[in-house]
């Protein structure tokens, strides 16, 4: 049973207890126990459930709240024999192959079917649309697989309002945000930790000087908030234009120095930066020489924006703060910089009240 599962490893000390994931463990408990008994009733009793398919779950929230976590323990002891767990990117994936092998008649009528077979629940992690292939799809589907009895739980970074927000043809998804929202309990996992953040010691997100094991350093702490390697490629609007973001990954985006300072970029980007990530990775610091005034300019304009929007910094750089640009124009500048390269390295900046061990 979930509760029990759950409870044991709040008592082992493998998770913290926390009063919004409770809640949420909760609502998914109470799912668990309805599925349980409908596969009890066998195909016939299923047949006859006058109630319809049960409500799925919506859960979302920012980075590192434990939404995937609550969805995974929920999956592994779930007592229901055709269930299924994947990611959302690799499904669609999935989704679109299959359409292509099948071509004609209503293919998303006939890809639901045969999916509904193979899992009559099914578990999708972090469901995000981004292009307009997916999001043309996604509400027929769901659509066509509740009508076939899967019951979909799914974990997102957005509420389904802001689903696929600015996207080409939008109006177009507006019946799948409709559809989402009458047939799922749609959750906010609004835990005050960020569980990921906990990882990263604050000291060392700063890392000096440059080099083999500065690099290291800080694919190490890309990992730890990340899970992943290497983050996928991507683009975020900008004005009309788009910003080329080289890996992202779990809220965190990676770049050079040479990528967000030395490129013509300016506060309409940054502040893209800020409002798409949480963290940003920025490697390769360069010692600024005076003749590098537009660089150093830019540096600051960064800074002072992910300041200003409380964003987490990791960062390798030649040099301390108090010596990446010793003189020049816009020095004055520079040393407001300095001050908050610093505090973005302390533990309260991180969040946190005292030094992990
Ligand atoms: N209550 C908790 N106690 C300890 N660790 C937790 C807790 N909740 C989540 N975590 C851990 O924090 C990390 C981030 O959780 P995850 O489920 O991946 O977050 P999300 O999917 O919301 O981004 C995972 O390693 C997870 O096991
Ligand atoms: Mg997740």
């Amino acid at each position: 049973m979930l509760p029990e599962a759950h409870a044991e490893k709040i008592a082992s000390g493998e998770l913290r207890d926390d009063a919004a994931q409770a809640a949420v463990i909760a609502q998914l408990s109470s799912l668990a126990e309805s599925l349980e008994a409908r596969e009890k009733r066998g195909a016939i009793g299923k047949f006859l459930d006058k109630n319809g398919t049960p409500k799925g779950i919506y859960i979302y929230g920012d980075v590192g709240r434990g939404k995937t976590m609550l969805m995974d323990l929920f999956f592994a002891d779930l007592q229901v024999k055709s269930k299924r767990r994947i990611h959302f990117h690799a499904f669609m994936q999935d989704i679109h192959k299959q359409r292509q092998a099948l071509k004609d008649g209503d293919v998303v009528a006939q890809i639901a079917k045969d999916l509904s077979k193979q899992a009559q629940v099914l578990c999708l992690d972090e469901m995000q649309i981004n292009d307009i292939a997916d999001a043309m799809i996604v509400g027929r589907l769901f659509q066509a697989l509740i009508e076939n009895g899967t019951v979909i739980v799914t974990t997102s970074n957005q509420p389904p309002d802001d689903l696929y927000k600015d996207g080409l043809n939008r109006s177009l998804f507006l019946p799948a945000i409709k559809l989402m929202k009458k047939s799922f309990e749609v959750i906010s996992l609004a835990s005050l930790t960020d569980y990921r953040l906990g990882r990263v010691k604050s000291w060392e997100s700063f890392v000096t000087p440059l080099g083999p094991k500065a690099d290291a350093h800080v694919q190490r702490i890309w990992e730890r908030l990340t899970d992943v390697p290497k983050g996928e490629p991507g683009e975020i609007p900008v004005l009309g234009r788009s910003l080329h973001v080289p890996e992202s990954a779990h809220g965190c985006a990676r770049f050079s120095f040479a990528d967000l300072c030395e490129a013509p970029l300016g506060p309409p980007d940054y502040l893209a930066l800020a409002a798409n990530f949480q963290t940003i990775f920025v490697e390769g610091i360069p010692a600024l020489k005076t003749s590098q005034r537009n660089e150093a300019k830019r540096f600051v304009l960064l800074i002072d924006t992910l300041y200003d929007a409380k964003r987490h910094l990791v960062a390798s750089s030649a040099e301390a703060p108090e010596r990446i640009y010793p003189q020049g124009d816009h020095r004055f500048e520079f040393s407001r910089t300095i001050s908050r390269l610093q505090e973005m390295q302390s533990a309260a900046w991180w969040g946190q009240k005292i030094v992990e061990t």
